[in-house]
């Protein structure tokens, strides 16, 4: 298994049984939720790019993503790209470098997998996240109005691996 190690905190693939640990940071840090077979589904079409940081044994942070096929974000051809679906690290662990090292790590996987790009949608207030994306390479390619069910639109934000 492979583990990274970033100051006190380990990151490492996640494994069946440590899927609800995930499901718990879900809750805490986005206002998005799944149901349980969601993360299941999510687990099994990709599980090396389903990641989690722990600090003592303790989960803090996770990153899950999807393999999926279809039109690239910057041209007309069909591509293989990975999809980042979710990404969160608690409040009080923010701003170590976690986020980083998890969305880069998910996107080697994804390389490794054979897709040329990858992509995710974000709140458009959300400029954390949003300021993240961009120091790792990623441009808003487009908006979608009305993304999230509470009416905020979502920025598709994208880039070639
Ligand atoms: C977006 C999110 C995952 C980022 O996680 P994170 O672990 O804080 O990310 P990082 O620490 O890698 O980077 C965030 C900031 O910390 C800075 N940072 C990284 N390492 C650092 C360190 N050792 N010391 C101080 N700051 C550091 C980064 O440079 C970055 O700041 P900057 O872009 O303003 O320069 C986190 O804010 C989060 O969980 N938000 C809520 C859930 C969410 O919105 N998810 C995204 C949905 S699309």
């Amino acid at each position: 298994m492979m583990q990274i190690s970033l100051g006190p905190y380990v990151i490492t693939e996640a494994d069946r049984d440590s899927i609800w640990e995930v499901v718990r940071i879900n809750e805490e840090t986005l206002p998005e939720h799944y149901t349980l077979q969601f993360y299941y589904d999510i687990y099994e079409n990709f599980p090396e790019g389903f990641l989690i940081a722990r600090l003592d044994g303790k989960a803090v942070g996770y990153i899950m993503n999807r393999i999926e096929r279809g039109i690239s974000s910057f041209g007309l051809n069909f591509v293989k790209k990975g999809h980042v679906v979710s990404i969160a690290v608690l409040e009080e662990h923010r701003k170590k470098g976690i986020g980083t090292v998890l969305l880069n790590t998910a996107m080697e996987r994804m390389k490794k997998r054979g897709c040329d790009e990858v992509f995710l949608e974000v709140r458009v207030t959300n400029d954390e996240a949003i300021k993240l994306y961009e120091k790792l390479g990623f441009v808003k390619v487009r908006t979608i109005q009305y993304y999230y069910s509470d009416g905020e639109d979502a920025y598709v934000m994208a880039r070639r691996l």
